[in-house]
């Protein structure tokens, strides 16, 4: 056995939803690829906690919840379960979510902002801006419709035109107005809060370059070092959900500046309910392994605003940033009246949630480049890889065990080069998964379940079973069978946590280590065996995309 390296303490994060909409697809590549990274972290005796919470400010969740007759307050509360129920049903095993609507983070939030403003980094100046005389609010960019400056498109957004893809300032559309009242937008001065960004330059310069970042994202963030780095305007007025600027009354946090501090809020939120120390984890001397899981529509806030801030509030800086790229469906965007704007709950009404961890480990890697979800590649993948050969090992093995020998596993592992050599893929299986290189892990451990599927054609234990005085050959070959089983089970626990917990009752044995310490199952009485997992039926995918296009005129 190889002792374990000394354990690591780390805190991931995946990127927090905003709570006013569901859970779909486009958001599970990045919950489950963090909770398998989180998962396979435990099984190797790591201290890891994964905290989260719901995205709960901003003028789109305040106008939704105008719009639904609630208030921000209802809407978050409601919007928060169906998202934990989606969570834990996809078996995303969070150490704690919270909400950035708490006082956790209302504390934070005026922690860091006074610290940076104390010290120099928040600047105020009058601006102008569109206002709804109707509504009487300013109007975000995304809540001025109007046509075209260039094409003359109608309809198009305040901040660019989806026809001709020229980008302009709200100021340039003609004939705008406001999208919630439907009047003509005003101009209206108004005094806002900046954080000036240009002041951490050189440190983002730096920072940027230590590898803390995919090397795309780095090249990307270097082009914006290029270019200069502007003020960022951290204020909205009133009307606003959100936390109130604590020496500007009527003046709030814009969304962005409290939302990351939210990872913090969470982490105290769950210190509160432990005994772990928040200090020990974010102050600035801390050793804590701090990783922060993203989309790559996201980098700018989490690689230039959010060390930045952090920096400037004296607290750590994360010691990386993993970003991934978007799922298409079928190889195009998501699209609502195509079906493919699918809901966790559409999927989860019809299909295995395991079926899609698998599928997306399959095809995860730790680039930016977009994955697609395809449904024929997934149920093929699905059927052959986990039903045809993982599962198909016990099936075929466990039976002989149960009628022959009363489900007691023989005294000895008579192939122990091949157990050997099941273990010895440990380490490599283990790289792919510490660099987040899922579908290379995947495929490696697929070729561990074909050489077991192999042995078992070899040994043919159907024929065996048929000839007299065989039994202990018989015993022997399943009993093999069932161990490299064990150890497949093992190696994809991180992934298939539901399938895991089924293996260890049939095997009467649980997993709690990663595979360098398993020792083979010998004299050991086996439960009964079940069905671990059924084939992708062609007509529940069917259903799914039927119900996606129902859910859009349910809207
Ligand atoms: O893009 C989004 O969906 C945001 N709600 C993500 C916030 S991540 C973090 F910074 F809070
Ligand atoms: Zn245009």
């Amino acid at each position: 056995m190889t002792p374990l390296m000394t354990p690591r303490k780390i805190l991931v994060t995946s990127a927090l939803p905003y709570a006013n909409g569901a859970i779909h697809l486009g958001h599970l590549v990045e919950y489950i690829q963090t909770d398998i990274w989180v998962r396979f972290q435990k099984q190797r005796g790591h201290e890891c906690y994964y905290v989260c919470a719901d995205d709960a400010h901003g003028t789109p969740i305040m106008l939704k919840a105008d719009r639904d007759g609630i208030t921000p307050e209802e809407l978050i509360a409601e919007v928060g379960k169906s998202h934990i129920a989606d969570f834990n049903e996809f078996g995303i095993a969070f150490d704690n979510y919270h909400s950035t609507h708490s006082d956790e983070n209302k504390t934070l939030s005026s922690l860091v902002y006074t610290r940076l403003r104390d010290a120099g980094h928040i600047s105020s100046r009058t601006i102008t801006q569109a206002f709804d005389p109707v509504k009487n609010m300013f109007l975000p960019d995304r809540f001025i419709k109007g046509d075209c400056p260039k094409c003359g498109a109608k309809d198009q957004y305040g901040d660019g035109c989806e026809v001709c893809g020229a980008n302009y300032s709200p100021t340039d559309l003609k004939n705008a107005v406001s999208a919630i009242s439907g009047a003509t937008p005003i101009e209206k001065e108004s005094e806002h809060y900046f954080f000036d960004l240009a002041d951490f330059t050189e440190m983002l310069r730096d920072w940027t370059n230590a590898g803390h970042l995919q090397a795309e994202v780095r090249n990307k963030l270097a082009e914006w070092l290029e270019s200069g780095l502007q003020q960022w305007d951290i204020s909205r007025d009133a009307p606003y959900f959100g936390f109130e600027i604590p020496d500007a009354p009527n003046k709030y946090f814009y969304v962005w500046l409290d939302a990351p501090i939210g990872y913090m809020a969470s982490f105290q939120n769950l210190c509160d309910k432990t005994d772990l120390n928040f200090d020990d984890f974010w102050a600035k001397d801390s050793d804590v392994e701090l990783y922060h899981f993203i989309g790559k529509d996201i980098i700018y806030f989490h690689a230039l605003f959010w060390p930045a801030m952090l920096r400037g509030a004296n607290f750590r800086t994360p010691d990386a940033i993993f970003a991934h790229g978007f799922l298409t469906v079928n190889g195009e965007k998501m699209s609502k009246s195509r079906g493919t704007f699918i809901t966790a709950r559409t999927y989860l009404d019809h299909l295995n949630p395991e079926y899609l961890r698998y599928y997306f480990a399959a095809k995860l890697s730790n680039t930016i480049d977009d994955l697609d979800l395809n449904f024929d590649d997934f149920s093929q993948r699905v059927n052959s890889d986990l039903v045809g050969k993982v599962v198909n090992i016990a099936s075929r093995c466990s039976g002989f065990i149960r009628k022959k020998f009363d489900n007691q596993l023989s005294a000895t592992c008579v192939e122990s080069d091949l157990f050997a050599e099941f273990i010895a893929a440990n380490g490599a299986i283990a790289d792919y998964y510490e660099h987040r290189e899922f579908g290379k892990a995947m495929r490696e451990i697929m070729e561990l379940a074909d050489k077991a599927n192999q042995y078992i054609d070899h040994k043919k234990p159907w024929s065996i079973a048929k000839e007299e005085g065989k039994d202990a050959e018989l015993h022997d070959v399943c009993s093999v069978a069932i161990n490299l089983f064990r150890i497949l089970a093992a190696y994809l626990k991180p992934v298939l946590p539901a399938l895991t917990t089924e293996a260890e009752l049939f095997l009467n044995a649980p997993i709690t280590t990663w595979i360098d310490e398993l020792q083979p199952l010998v004299n050991h009485t086996l439960n009964d065996f079940k069905p671990l997992m059924t084939r992708v039926e062609a007509d529940k995918i069917a259903a799914i995309i039927d119900d996606s296009k129902e859910n859009l005129l349910k809207v």
